[in-house]
């Protein structure tokens, strides 16, 4: 079976191939020559997930799958959230990001987080979700070079290391968009195996 990932990230395209059988075949958005800037404009992550799936869906008549992530801070009310990768006004702005959060948790005792990650797979035009989480802890200054986004101020529960001091196949084990992948590759297995 071919599965479309709505994605242009090369990274989270091996990821998951990686972890799939033969049975299941990832094509990019690029195998399917889709160039579209595919809109993303819900309000919440299940929405725009569901969003980009349908989209590709729709318009590609292809099996498919989307996901989508956001840093929720409970002292700022699950801010970020939906907003991560424009919090600070410029998409994907990971340093401007960092310091609007810094910068709002300044003398906040709860420091309390979460990523999550939600995956929307719509097979034969049947939708599924599955979610991944994360929880932890804002530190008060970025630590590590490692990964991307708030990796290098995030410092997953349980560890003493940011997610930006880890190494990636320890951050794809604990973290939110690996658990979310995980559920999927369980359910497509059960499935079509
Ligand atoms: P996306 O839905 O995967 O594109 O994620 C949206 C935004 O959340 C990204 O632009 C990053 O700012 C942030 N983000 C997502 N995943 C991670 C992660 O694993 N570490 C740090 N930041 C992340």
């Amino acid at each position: 079976m071919e599965l479309v990932f709505a994605t242009n990230n090369q990274h989270k395209l091996q990821e998951i191939q990686a972890l799939l059988d033969s049975k299941i075949t990832l094509l990019s958005l690029k195998d399917i020559r889709c160039e579209d800037d595919i809109p993303e404009t819900g309000e919440t992550l299940e929405a725009n997930a569901r969003q980009k799936s349908e989209y590709v869906y729709k318009k590609f008549d292809v099996n498919c799958f989307a996901d989508d992530t956001g840093l929720e801070i409970e002292a700022l009310n699950g801010e970020p959230g939906v907003y991560s990768a424009r919090y600070a006004g410029t998409d994907n702005d990971a340093e401007a990001n960092m310091a609007k959060v810094l910068q709002c948790l300044d003398g906040v005792a709860n420091r309390k987080a979460r990523f999550r990650t939600v995956i929307s797979l719509i097979i034969d035009g049947k939708e599924f979700q599955f979610v991944g989480v994360v929880q932890g802890t804002i530190l008060k200054n970025k630590q590590g070079n490692e990964g991307f986004g708030y990796d290098p101020i995030f410092r997953p529960e349980g560890y003493e290391q940011s997610f930006a001091e880890m190494d990636i196949q320890l951050k794809n084990e604990i973290s939110h968009r690996g658990r979310a992948i995980k559920k999927l590759i369980d359910f497509l297995r059960e499935q079509y195996a």
